[in-house]
C-alpha cells in the first residue's frame, strides 16, 4: 500500500444500548416515547402494565445505535416486574410532570429504587439521565418553575429538558442530547461525560436556593431568629450574597434567590429600629 494514500475512514461501529423510562404513573414516559418513534400523540391515558418494549435504531456522528427501550410502569403496583430490569442500563429517561409537585418530590425515591436493585456493585455514575420536566403546555397548572427542575438535575450532573409529548416541545432535542452523551459515555470508557453544568455551582450553593424557596418568612430566609438585630441580618445578608450574587453563582434559581434575600433584608431592617 502507498504511504501517501489517504486513509480509508473506518466506518463507525454499530453499538447497542439500553434505554429505560423511570417517573410516578401518569407523567407522561410513554407518551415522550411515542412522540419520538411514532410522531404521535395519544391524549387517553393507557397505563403501561410492567414493562412495554421497543427497538429503534439512531444514528449518531458515524454511528448505528440500535437502541433497546425498556418503558416501565411507573405505578407501585409494578415494582415486582420493574426490579428486573434495572442493570445493564446506559441511559434514564427521568420524567415528571411540572402540574404534578408529588412526581417531582419522588424523583430521589425513584433513584434510589434504582439503586437498590441494582444492588452493592452496580455503579449509577457511570449511567447517562436525561431528567424531563414534562406537560409543559398545561401552563395554568404547572407548580414546578424550571429552575427548580434544573437545579435538582444539573446538581446530581443530569441532564436536564423541558419537554411536552403534546406538542412535541423538547422531545427531540432531548433524544440527541441523549443518545450523544451515551455514545460519548461508551466512547469514554463506560464514565459519564463532564457536562458542563456538573462543576458550575455548589452544593452548599444550591443547597441555600432550595433554602430560600422554602422559606417561610424573611428571618428564615436570611437564616436569622425572629427579632434579630441590624448587625445579625446585615451579617447574614453579606453571607447569602457573596454565595449567590449572579457574578458568582450560576446554579438554576440563583437570581431569584438573590432577589429574594435583597428583599427580605430591606423588609427586615425598615422595621428593626
Ligand atoms: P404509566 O405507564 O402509568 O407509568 O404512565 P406514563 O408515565 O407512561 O404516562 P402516559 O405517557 O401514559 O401519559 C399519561 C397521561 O398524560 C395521558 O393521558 C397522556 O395523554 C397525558 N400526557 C402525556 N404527556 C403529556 C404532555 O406533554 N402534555 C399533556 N397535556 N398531556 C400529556
Ligand atoms: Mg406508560
Amino acid at each position: 500500500m502507498e504511504a501517501n494514500m489517504p486513509k480509508r475512514k473506518e466506518p463507525g461501529k454499530s453499538l447497542r444500548i439500553k434505554v429505560i423510562s423511570m417517573g410516578n404513573a401518569e407523567v407522561g414516559k410513554s407518551c415522550i416515547i411515542k412522540r419520538y418513534c411514532e410522531k404521535r400523540f395519544v391524549s387517553k391515558y393507557l397505563a403501561t402494565i410492567g414493562i412495554d418494549y421497543g427497538v429503534t435504531k439512531v444514528q449518531v456522528r458515524d454511528r448505528e445505535i440500535k437502541v433497546n427501550i425498556f418503558d416501565m410502569a411507573g405505578h407501585p403496583f409494578f415494582y415486582e416486574v420493574r426490579n428486573e430490569f434495572y442493570k445493564d442500563t446506559q441511559g434514564v429517561i427521568l420524567v415528571y410532570d411540572v402540574g404534578q409537585k408529588d412526581s417531582f418530590d419522588a424523583l430521589d425515591a425513584w433513584l434510589a429504587e434504582m439503586k437498590q436493585d441494582l444492588g452493592p456493585h452496580g455503579n449509577m455514575e457511570n449511567i447517562v439521565f436525561a431528567v424531563c420536566a414534562n406537560k409543559i403546555d398545561c401552563t395554568k397548572h404547572r407548580c414546578v418553575d424550571e429552575s427548580e427542575g434544573r437545579l435538582w438535575a444539573e446538581s446530581k450532573g443530569f441532564l436536564y429538558f423541558e419537554t411536552s409529548a403534546q406538542t412535541g416541545e423538547g422531545i427531540n432535542e432531548m433524544f440527541q442530547t441523549f443518545y450523544v452523551s451515551i455514545v460519548d459515555l461508551c466512547e469514554n470508557g463506560g464514565k459519564r461525560p463532564i457536562t458542563n453544568s456538573n462543576a458550575s455551582f455548589t452544593k452548599e450553593q444550591a443547597d441555600t436556593i432550595r433554602r430560600i424557596r422554602n422559606s417561610k418568612d424573611s428571618w428564615d430566609m436570611l437564616g436569622v431568629k425572629p427579632g434579630a438585630s441590624r448587625d445579625e441580618v446585615n451579617k447574614a445578608y453579606r453571607k447569602l450574597a457573596v454565595l449567590l450574587h449572579p457574578d458568582k453563582c450560576v446554579a438554576p434559581g440563583s437570581e431569584d434567590a438573590f432577589k429574594a434575600v435583597v428583599n427580605a433584608r430591606t423588609a427586615l431592617l425598615k422595621n428593626i429600629k
